[in-house]
């Protein structure tokens, strides 16, 4: 019988201290996580040096909480795999540098994921991929479109030039004095608003898969301002759902068109922004009128994880790639 391939993954690349083990790239055997949002929040965003700091502070305590819960030991762990970037490099460091650490004293294998493909790889957690696939990823601190013609390769098909979608949700938010990440908050008020208000939508070229929400962004701000300047008063509710419908809409369209190009066998959404209704709703709308499966993972596999780094990282160990001891934090690290 085949052995397992037993995965310990560790992520640090924004504000979540995360570790787990993940059992032949589809199974999570321990998901720990641990938050940094309540020491950002009265910031209005993440402050690099907190982040890097409460890393530090947390890794041990999230390292070993991952092994109490798998009921495992190191014998059973086949590689290290570790978010080597995009993210803070402050933050990127402590991970690197836990990886290993512990690679050269366990001597196991260590294995460099990038982040983003970790995000895809949480979909596998939930349900096999089916390729060709397109991936649908939208963070705080990315919009792409990535097309996979198998395991491990990545074709970035469009991303955006300038604000990430959860970056504009998050800027929206702190205009209407909502707390840090505000893209929960605005999805929950635009679910009581009204689209009353004509956003833009920035399609940019013909056939461009790429993405802009500055504008959008900048549009919202000179409303806010021009309606307090008048007198008039605008209802939160329907700036957020005016500005939600926006977003949902160029993201949707330009998936659906990629999809239909490409002709994809699956589309997958992925990072912190999946977890928004409105855009779960109108995906699964029009997706439904396809034959494209379209697949979405539960909440809380969309925000940060390790179980999607072990999971993107049992790839690149069973493809044989591996990092060596000189592993260093790429806080711009290309997605190929
Ligand atoms: O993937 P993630 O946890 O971290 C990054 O890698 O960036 O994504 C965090 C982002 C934040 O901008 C947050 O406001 C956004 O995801 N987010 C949402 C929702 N939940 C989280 N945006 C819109 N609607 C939501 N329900
Ligand atoms: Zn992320």
């Amino acid at each position: 019988m085949k052995k397992d391939t037993m995965i310990l993954g560790i992520e640090t690349s924004c504000d979540e201290t995360a570790v787990a083990i993940v059992k032949n790239g589809t199974e999570i055997i321990s998901n720990v996580v641990a938050s940094q949002i309540e020491s950002h929040k009265r910031f209005g965003g993440v402050v690099p040096e907190i982040a890097s700091r409460h890393h530090v502070e947390q890794m041990t305590i999230v390292l070993e909480e991952a092994f109490q819960t798998s009921g495992l030991t190191w014998d059973d762990i086949d590689a290290i795999s570790v978010t080597q970037g995009p993210g803070l490099v402050g933050a990127l460091l402590v991970g690197v540098n836990t990886a290993k650490a512990l690679a050269f004293a366990k001597q196991k294998p260590l294995v460099g994921v990038h982040h983003i493909a970790g995000h895809i790889y949480a979909n596998r957690l939930e349900q096999e991929f089916e390729f060709p696939l397109l991936a649908l990823i939208v963070s705080g601190g990315h919009t792409e479109l990535v097309r996979m013609k198998e395991h491990g390769s990545y074709e970035v098909i469009g991303e955006t030039r300038d604000d990430a979608a959860g970056e504009a949700y998050d800027k929206v938010a702190r205009m209407l004095h909502l707390p840090y990440p505000g893209g929960p908050h605005i999805d929950r008020l635009a679910a009581e608003g009204e689209e009353s208000i004509d956003f833009p939508r920035a399609w940019l070229e013909e056939g461009s898969y790429d993405f802009s929400f500055s504008g959008l962004k900048s549009a919202v701000i000179n409303k806010i301002h021009n309606a307090k300047q008048r007198g008039e008063t605008l209802k939160d509710e329907d700036i957020a759902a005016s500005f939600q419908a926006s977003v949902i809409d160029v993201l949707t369209e330009k998936t659906l068109r990629a999809a239909k190009e490409y002709k994809v066998k699956q589309v997958i959404v992925a990072g912190g922004v999946a977890a928004n209704r409105g855009l779960r709703n109108e995906l699964e709308k029009k997706f439904s009128q396809t034959s494209i499966p379209l697949s979405v993972p539960p909440l809380k596999l969309c925000t940060d994880n390790a179980a999607m780094i072990a999971a993107a990282g049992t790839i690149n160990y069973q493809q044989g790639k591996r990092s060596g001891l000189d592993l260093n934090a790429n806080a711009s690290l290309i997605l190929k």
